[in-house]
Parts: C-alpha cells; structure tokens; sequence
C-alpha cells in the first residue's frame, strides 16, 4: 500500500508514530515557512505540515500544490500545539509534520468546488460524474447504499434465502412500462427484452423449488422520467412459497425495521408495527395511495353536514352522490385578514389546477367572540359549525377547507392540498420515516382510452379468494392480495400473492385485452409451469434506489446513484445513448429511419 493509515484515523494515541498518507489536497494555506496542507481521503481529512527550515524538499512540493493534487506523505505525528486544535475534525486533535511529500499526480482546476457543499448545476455534475462523486456528501451517500446492500444480503441469508441472479438478455416481462428492445445480431430481426423486473423468472424459481429467493436486481423500463424515476433501477426482489399475504408483509417488515435502525439510527421509524391502511381509507383520507403520514391534513368526510347546510353547490353535490370534504389546517387561521385572503386564494388557484371547481373554507377566530370567517360560513347554522369543529376536532386559529366533487377529483385535490400545506407549514419532519401499508387494491383499473382492464399491479397477482367470483360478474370490484411499502410520501416497494393455477391466469389475459394466442406467445412458458406443481407463492420487491434516497434525505434518486441519467435518460459523462456504427446495424439487419430528433431540430433551424 502506498499509504500505511488513511486520513479520518489517527488520534492522539497514534503520537510520536512514522506514518504514510496518500490521497487528495482539500485545502492549502502558504504561510511562507510553513505551509498546511488538508490531506483527504474517503475516510476523512488530517492536516499535514511542510516546514521549509525542517523539510525544504518536501515545503517545496507542498508550495506547488493546488487543490486536488494527488499527494503522498511521509511524517510523524504530533499533537497540535495548545490553542490549534481543531475540533470540528475527529482528527483536529493532531497533525502530520511531513519529512517528504511525493506528487503522485496533479490535478487541473476542477470545474466546481469539491471541498465545499454548494450549488452545483446538475448537468455539470453529471458530466463531472467522477468529481461530483468524489465530493464527501456524495460519498456519504453511496456508502450508505453499500451499507444497506450488505445488511440485506446478511439479514436475507440469515433468514434462509438464496440469492439467484436472473438474465438481462430476456423477454418481456411487463411490469406497466415501455420495454427496452436488443436486437439480436445471431438471429436478426429478432429481439430481447430488458426485464422490467424479474417477476417471471423468479416466480419459475419457486416452481423450481427454491422457496425463499432474492436479488439485488436491476431492472429496465422505457418511461417518462421523474425525480423518483430511471430508467433502470435496482430493486430489492424477493419471492417465497408456502405463503400468504401476512407472511410476506412479516418478513419484509422485520426487515426494513431492522434495517433502518441499523444503517440510519439517527432517523426514527415513526410507528413499529407499520400502520395498514386499505387503498380505499387511502384514498378517502388522503387522496392518495402513497400518502405522507409524518403529518396530519386527513380530509374528514362531512358530507351528511353540508348536505343539510344552506349552501346549494353543497347540498346539490350530495344529493348527487359527490362527498363533501373537509380539513383541517392548524393555526393557520392565525394571520391579517389580507394575508388570509391572500393564503386561501392561492390555495384555490392550486385545488383548481387540478380540476376542483372551487376551495370553500372557514377561518376559526382565536378569540370565540369574533365571528367565522369565510365564504360559506353564513350557510351554515351556529349548530352545524360545532358539530364540524367537533368532527374535526378544531381549535380557534384553524383554518377548515371544503371540497366537494366527483370523488377522483376530490382526490387529487386533498392530495396536491396535503403536499403544499407541508411544504409551507413545514409539517413533515426530515428525520422521521413513516413506513406504512396500502392494502386490499383493486385488482384492475379501467382503462378508458383502451375499453379494458388494466392490472393495477401486474397480471400475476392473485385476487383476494373471496373475490374471485367477481372476474366474472364485476371485475373492477375485485380486490387483489397486493401489498405496497409507502414511506413518506413515496411508494417503497410492492407485491402481491400470485396466481399459481392454469385455469386463473388464462381467465385474467381476455380481462386486460389480451388475446389467449398473444398470451400463449408471451407466456406459454408461464401457463406450462404452472402444470407442473407450482406451489403457492408471493413476494415483493422494493425500490433500492428510493429507499436510499429516503434514508439518505435527499431530494431525488440521481443523488443515490453513482451514474444515473437525466430526466431525457442521457449520460452527460460519456455521451449515452450515441448513434451506431454503420458496420454494428448491418450485422443485426437494422436500418435507422428516424433521424435523431436533435439532428432534426438542429437541421432545421
Ligand atoms: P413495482 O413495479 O411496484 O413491482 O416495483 C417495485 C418497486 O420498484 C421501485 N421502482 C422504481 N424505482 C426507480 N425507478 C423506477 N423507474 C422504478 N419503478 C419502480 C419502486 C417500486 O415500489 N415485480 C413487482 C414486484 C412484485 O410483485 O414482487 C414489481 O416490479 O420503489
Ligand atoms: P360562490 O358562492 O360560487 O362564490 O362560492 C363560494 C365559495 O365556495 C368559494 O370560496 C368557492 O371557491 C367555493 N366553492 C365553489 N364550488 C365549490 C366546490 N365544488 N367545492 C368546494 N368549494 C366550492
């Protein structure tokens, strides 16, 4: 080794010692006879002192050096002279008087600070990659992934699992998005498919007679990109057999429980066991089937109130079916008149953006002599106001909002309402991890624009058995045996009991507009072995990336991956993806016949 210590280690302990650090030059200060130098490696930064009258050889290397130098150091430990201590450095407490200090290599000028945590414009970061992860805060990062990696390995395989890695080079194996296609130059015209996950596959394995499998997966899907999205991903994936729903939930929830507490003791589960809510609770109480729980905002239904109310969108809506909604929003009823105005106007304009016809609300006085204000407080009786602030359980300074709608609409509302009041009233803590279950799905949604049904999770899930009766005559009252792992806001991981019969898998293919012949093509392997003994199985998968997102409190997936792509799936770094040469496409029989849309706009401009 080039280096007998590494720079987060030595102490006070370690004084009087000869010792050998390597690594990088955070920060040089030339105080003319003495320079100091901030040596950095993955482990931490030790100050390391050149002193022309001691070293002359090794103060003029250190003269010349800038930052990110690649250094090696030769020198003796010493405690730090009284008063110099620094204590924000585990290693503050001492120094390394060098005798001889080697250039190992130079750096330029990077293109951004790598000792400083500021602002840096991502796409420069993502052309710098290997910079940007040479910053300590992005090193913390991927650390903590490996940390999580390895104590999943450690914990699954302690618990009986095998780990089994499955082929990239496969056939479509749907997951809900766009398949990325390779053609295949030994049979041409032909083409594998990126798995979207391993579903199949490992539910082959427990045909196979496995029982517990899992991998650290990466899996590849063709969709539109957001801050919690890539294009491939890894996923914690995991199957059993022998199962029902309660089991998988158990195991995957000792899991993450001790898993949090091992790799982030510092952030707190907020509820041990996971609260279960059932998709349709979800959704009526938080517009959502990821919602948020490290805070409040439930929309209360008051539709039975404001039916008997005096105001007619109210009384009309209800008549009608459509729910009356209301919540609460502590204290912020507390502020001018003018800014409450202002508030309630902005949060209108919100709800409206997403197809609300309005936002009704009811500001409580902190004083119970002053009056209610708001629009629709007039169309109210002094009785019906107390059974709403009791329904509610508000306080004076409460600001009570009403919604009433179409039930979707009222969804989403609540949803981009609970969202933005969060964010203003800074309502969610940071820290905490709110792990929760979303429950008893429906098996399909109705997909209007294509007149069928689609999976809400995927095509292998098996209906709740008492619901089973119902593929036939109400399909979409089914509910499926899926289960999703929602954290703060995002959804973590989902999965299902599967079907493992024949006769149950064919029955779901015409449901979601897919004809027995497609099917048989596409999963003929499935249907044959599910003939030969497949036992009951069921799994789930967890997304790694947001996971280690969640835990490393960072604001999207980009941040927990060394080298991810850009939201229009490029790779800045290394230019990815790039045309093909000629040679390669006539070997896999491929002619190109779109041109490259920014050559297009480029051209054309
Ligand atoms: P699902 O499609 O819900 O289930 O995926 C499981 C988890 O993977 C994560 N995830 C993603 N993360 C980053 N980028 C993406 N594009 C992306 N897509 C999904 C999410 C999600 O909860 N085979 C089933 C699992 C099963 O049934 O066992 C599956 O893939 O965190
Ligand atoms: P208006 O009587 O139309 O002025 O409406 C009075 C208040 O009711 C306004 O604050 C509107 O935003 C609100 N409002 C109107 N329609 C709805 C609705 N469907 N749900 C909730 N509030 C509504």
């Amino acid at each position: 080794m080039l280096k007998t210590h590494n720079c987060g280690e030595l102490r006070v302990e370690h004084a009087g010692q000869q010792v050998v650090l390597a690594g990088w030059v955070n920060r040089q200060r030339d105080q003319g006879g003495v320079i100091f130098i901030d040596l950095r490696d993955r482990w931490g930064i030790t100050q390391v002192v050149a002193n022309a009258a001691d070293a002359p050889e090794a103060h003029a290397v250190a003269s010349d050096a800038r930052s990110e130098y690649v250094l090696q150091v030769r020198g003796t430990v010493r405690v730090r002279p009284e008063g110099t201590a620094n204590p924000d450095l585990p290693t503050g407490q001492i120094e390394v008087v060098a005798q001889e200090i080697k250039l190992l290599n130079a750096s330029k000028t990077p293109p951004f600070y790598i000792n400083k945590d500021e602002k840096i414009d991502e796409a420069r970061r993502m052309q710098y990659r290997y910079l940007d992860l040479r910053r300590p805060s992005m090193q913390q990062n991927i650390v903590l992934r490996h940390r999580m990696v390895k104590f999943i390995r450690d914990y699954l395989d302690a618990h009986g699992f095998v780990e089994i890695e499955t082929p990239i080079l496969f056939k479509t194996t749907p997951e809900g998005a766009r398949d990325f296609l390779v053609p295949s130059r030994l049979q041409p015209g032909k083409f594998y498919a990126l798995p979207q996950s391993p579903q199949q596959l490992k539910q082959l394995l427990m045909v196979a007679g496995y029982e517990r499998y899992f991998q650290i997966a990466r899996c590849f899907r063709d969709e539109d990109l957001r801050g919690e999205r890539q294009p491939e991903f890894t996923q914690l994936d995991l199957e059993m057999s022998f199962v029902e729903r309660e089991d998988v939930m158990q195991m995957i929830e000792g899991l993450v429980t001790a898993l949090a507490e091992t790799v982030v003791p510092e952030k707190p589960l907020k509820w041990k066991p996971f609260p279960r809510l059932t998709y349709t609770e979800a959704m009526e109480k938080y517009g959502s089937d990821k919602p948020d729980l490290r805070y409040g905002l439930e929309a209360v239904d008051i539709s039975d109130i404001a039916g008997k109310s005096g105001f007619a969108v109210f009384t009309a809506n209800v008549a009608d079916g459509k729910p009356v909604k209301a919540m609460r929003v502590p204290g912020a009823a507390n502020v001018s008149g003018t800014q409450l105005r202002k508030d309630t106007a902005d949060l209108e304009a919100l709800v409206r953006s997403v197809g609300a016809k309005g936002l009704a609300w009811m500001a409580l006085p902190v004083n119970e002599n002053e009056e209610v204000k708001g629009p629709v407080g007039k169309y109210f009786t002094v009785d019906q106001k107390l059974q709403l602030v009791e329904r509610l359980g508000a306080q004076g300074g409460d600001l009570i909002l009403f919604l009433s709608d179409k039930r979707e609409v009222v969804y989403d509302a609540v949803d981009i309402l609970r969202r933005t009041l969060a964010d203003k009233y800074n309502l969610a803590d940071p820290n905490v991890l709110a792990f929760i279950w979303i429950i008893d799905f429906p098996l399909f949604l109705w997909d209007a624009e294509n007149q069928r049904w689609d999976p809400s999770q995927h095509m292998f899930t098996l209906p709740m058995p008492e619901d089973i009766p119902l593929l036939d005559s109400d399909p979409g009252k089914a509910r499926g045996t899926q289960y999703d792992l929602v954290c703060n806001g995002y959804e973590a991981g989902g999965g299902s009991i599967r079907i493992h019969d024949r006769a149950l898998q064919e029955k779901i293919f015409p449901l979601i507009g897919q004809t027995m012949e497609h099917a048989k093509e596409q999963f003929g392997h499935m249907l044959e072995a599910f003939e030969y003994g497949t036992p009951p199985h069921g799994g789930l998968a967890i997304g790694v990336d947001r996971l280690a997102m969640l835990f490393a409190g960072v604001p999207n997936i980009r941040e927990v991956i060394a080298f991810p792509k850009t939201q229009t799936g490029s790779d800045l770094m290394a230019h990815a993806p790039s045309p093909a040469e000629p040679g390669q496409l006539e070997e896999l029989g491929i002619a190109v016949v779109v041109e490259d849309k920014e050559e297009a706009v480029e051209k054309s401009s």
